[in-house]
């Protein structure tokens, strides 16, 4: 990860939107399939692989912003939550939410994320909580996939808090969510990975257990928010239901720590979440590093903890705030999400045989993606070797 594999003065070779060689400039153009290329002469800027977006809760219909202002004046996360705002807050707004004016809203976000550099993300449910709502945001999703240039991967997070219907018995609505919603997400094909929010005054390790096995004998990969708010054991359950993914961890332990580094389970780091709440407690980072895992940084984008939807932000925060390298920012932003997504053979690199995934920034030194913060560089971005964003005048 300490490695960026800089190619200076490179070029990039693409056929039927893939990358078919990739290298010093000089060496490219004197390839056979060269001369018949189109040319774009991107002036010396700096080429990353599009950027990998593993951990979003896209769908939602309206902001937080009245409990940001009650939050800096003194009120918790958590005491919002158990007053029914929070996560369930949104849930209410989406259930009333009509679905175009829904659909333009997400819309409008995933043209933020492209023109922020992101070419594939993950998208969650959860803001549902019902079958009409949960599967109606899972398709929306699926919609969004088809008919807009970003490749979105979807996850069933039904187990995201207990519904109003379900209030005071978690464990009835774990029963419906392994009885009635996850076979028929499956079944639907609406999903492929199974998340649960696992935390302290959420859904218990024992809970969590039991959703995503039954997802798992469904198909769906297990990934699980794991340690943000109190260390719970879900680290551990992650590594032994070998997850895709564990999220979060700002609270993880030593030992947890080198469970995880031993494990194929990529650690998830989410800075905005810190940054947005004002804690001042980030992941481990270097600690994660430093033992061994496979960390991947993601937006976390929802409208309670981090309405944020710019990786080259959150690789700002990765960097000062957690003391990663810029170089180990951009591996944690592009190829290790790849890996956590199952998509590691065709996006996450600049690699012969990948998809021509790119996004290009305005500056002279791949350093100053991080840090230049608060300012958007990526002036271009290709989704398969077409350009999905361009900012005027580039
Ligand atoms: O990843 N922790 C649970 N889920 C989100 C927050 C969702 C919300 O507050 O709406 C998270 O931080
Ligand atoms: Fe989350």
């Amino acid at each position: 990860m300490r490695d960026p594999g800089l190619v200076r003065d490179g070029a990039v070779l693409v056929r039927d939107g893939n990358i078919i060689a990739v290298g010093p400039r000089r060496r490219v153009t004197r390839l056979s399939e060269a001369p018949g290329a189109k040319k774009l002469d991107l002036g010396g800027r700096v080429v990353l692989p599009g950027l990998v977006d593993s951990h979003t809760h896209l769908v939602f219909s309206a902001s937080r912003a009245a409990e940001y202002e009650q939050r800096i004046a003194g009120s918790t996360y958590e005491e919002i939550a158990r007053k029914g705002g929070g996560i369930l807050s949104t849930v209410r707004a989406l259930r009333r939410a009509k679905p175009q004016a829904l659909k333009t809203r997400v819309l409008a976000a995933l043209r933020q994320f492209s023109a922020h550099g992101t070419t594939t993300l993950e998208a969650k449910s959860g803001y549902g909580l019902d079958i009409k709502s949960e599967l109606a945001t899972l398709r929306l999703l699926n919609e969004l996939h088809q008919e807009q240039p970003l490749d979105i991967h979807r996850t069933f997070l039904g187990a995201h808090a207990v519904p109003p219907e379900f209030h005071g018995r978690a464990d009835a609505y774990v029963d419906f969510l392994v009885a009635k919603l996850i076979p028929r997400v499956a079944l639907n094909g609406l999903a492929e990975f199974c998340d649960v929010y696992c935390d302290r005054g959420a859904f218990t390790v024992a809970q969590a257990r039991r959703v995503l096995m039954a997802g798992r004998a469904f198909g769906l990969v297990p990934r699980l928010h794991a340690e943000q708010l109190a260390r719970t054991g879900a680290t551990r359950l992650a590594i032994e239901l070998d997850a895709a993914s564990a999220d979060h961890l700002e609270k993880i332990n030593p030992a947890d720590i080198r469970a995880l580094a031993a494990s194929d389970v990529v650690a998830t780091l989410l800075p905005g979440c810190c940054f947005h709440l004002g804690i001042p407690q980030y992941a481990p980072a270097r600690k994660l590093l430093d033992a061994g895992a496979a960390v991947a940084l993601a937006t976390d984008y929802n409208p309670g903890t981090s309405p944020i939807l710019s990786l080259p932000m959150v690789m700002s925060l990765a960097c000062t705030q957690m003391r990663m390298s810029p170089a180990e920012a951009i591996a944690a932003s592009t190829i290790n999400p790849a890996y956590s997504l199952r998509r590691q053979m065709h996006i996450g690199s600049i690699e012969v045989g990948k998809f021509a995934d790119l996004a290009i920034f305005d500056v002279e030194d791949y350093r100053e993606i991080p840090y230049y913060v608060g300012v958007n560089h990526c002036v271009m971005t290709f989704k398969r070797g077409e350009v999905i964003y361009s900012r005027e005048g580039t």
